[in-house]
């Protein structure tokens, strides 16, 4: 049996220590690098570089080459939140337990900020030691597909447009897909890519990747509903008030329980038939769907 949270904490200590060195060792203007480090040092889960290394190590791959790609995409995760939030997107006022970026700073800092990160996870990637130059370059392009109009910040621009307005289900999953999933996706095909992970491998880890994004975002639909805003560091409720789609507000919330345990089986089928060494994804991918914050 693996102890998830031991292993979420051991991992997630290392992210955190490797994140916050990078960003300060910049020589970058004070100003920006305080609110850059601020949105980082408010913690999150870290979930993305660890199932990024998670997904290397299983493959047989090692820990080192995967920590940078990992700080990259932990880097352009936090733009997306920092954005996110802005009066103009989501408006919300309480990220990781602490005021939200633009709060603290005033909106230009934030942007800018997270124009900074976005920015930086292409700089760390493309100098991440240990890979070679066709990893480095497969990285690069498929982390520039899973983050823009292909992929996140199409998913944002449709989740924004469709406030106030009714979608079907299918809608709905291409939003989510793309908007949380593929960053997710993003963080599993790296992994495969440094591990040097088989063709068939790969196909079959996509499968996994693609439940287990849709079910990370239709549990954060459920704890917009059902968690404690002490708990998740954000406000709760956020999305009915805007009237967001999401998978409890269309389906209700027993509905969306079904949806989440539908993906969740479809993940871990996925993840047994790639035949890699499993233990360790299988927990992680329960821990996201029981996850309280
Ligand atoms: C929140 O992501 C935004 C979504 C894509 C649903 P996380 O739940 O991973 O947030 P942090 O990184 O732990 O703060
Ligand atoms: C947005 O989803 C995911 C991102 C791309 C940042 P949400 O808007 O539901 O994320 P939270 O609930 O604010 O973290
Ligand atoms: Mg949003
Ligand atoms: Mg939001
Ligand atoms: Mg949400």
């Amino acid at each position: 049996m693996v102890d998830i949270h031991s292993f979420l904490t051991e991992y997630k200590k290392r992210v955190d220590e490797r994140l916050v060195a990078f960003i300060s060792a910049l020589d970058i203007t004070e100003k920006l690098k305080e609110s850059m480090l601020y949105s980082i040092k408010a913690g999150g889960k870290r979930l993305r570089p660890i199932l990024l290394i998670a997904v290397t190590e299983a493959c047989g791959g090692a820990f080192d080459k995967a920590m940078a790609p990992g700080l990259s995409l932990e880097m352009l995760h936090t733009y997306s939140l920092i954005h996110d939030d802005l009066p103009a997107m989501d408006d919300d006022d309480l990220r990781r337990g602490l005021p939200t970026n633009h709060k603290r700073y005033g909106e230009a800092t934030a942007i800018l900020a997270g124009d900074a990160l976005l920015t930086l996870a292409f700089q760390c990637l493309a100098e991440a030691p240990g890979l070679n130059d066709e990893q480095k370059i497969a990285l690069v392009g498929k982390l520039a597909r899973a983050a823009g109009p292909e992929g996140m910040v199409g998913g944002q621009m449709d989740d924004i447009d469709a406030e106030g307005k009714t979608l079907d289900i299918r809608a709905l999953e291409h939003i989510h897909l793309r908007k949380t999933g593929r960053l997710l996706e993003y963080a599993v095909e790296a992994g495969a890519i440094i591990a040097e992970a088989d063709a068939d491998v790969r196909r079959k880890l996509a499968a996994f990747a693609r439940h287990l994004g849709i079910a990370f975002q239709i549990k954060d639909d459920l704890l917009d509903i059902e968690g404690e805003e002490a708990v998740i560091g954000k406000r709760v409720g956020g999305d009915a008030e805007r009237h967001k789609n999401t998978y409890p507000g269309l389906l209700t919330v027993e509905g969306a329980k079904r949806e989440l345990e539908r993906h969740y089986q479809s993940a871990l089928a996925a993840l047994e038939a790639a035949n890699v060494s499993s233990d360790v994804l299988a927990a992680l991918t329960r821990y996201i769907i029981i996850r309280e914050r």
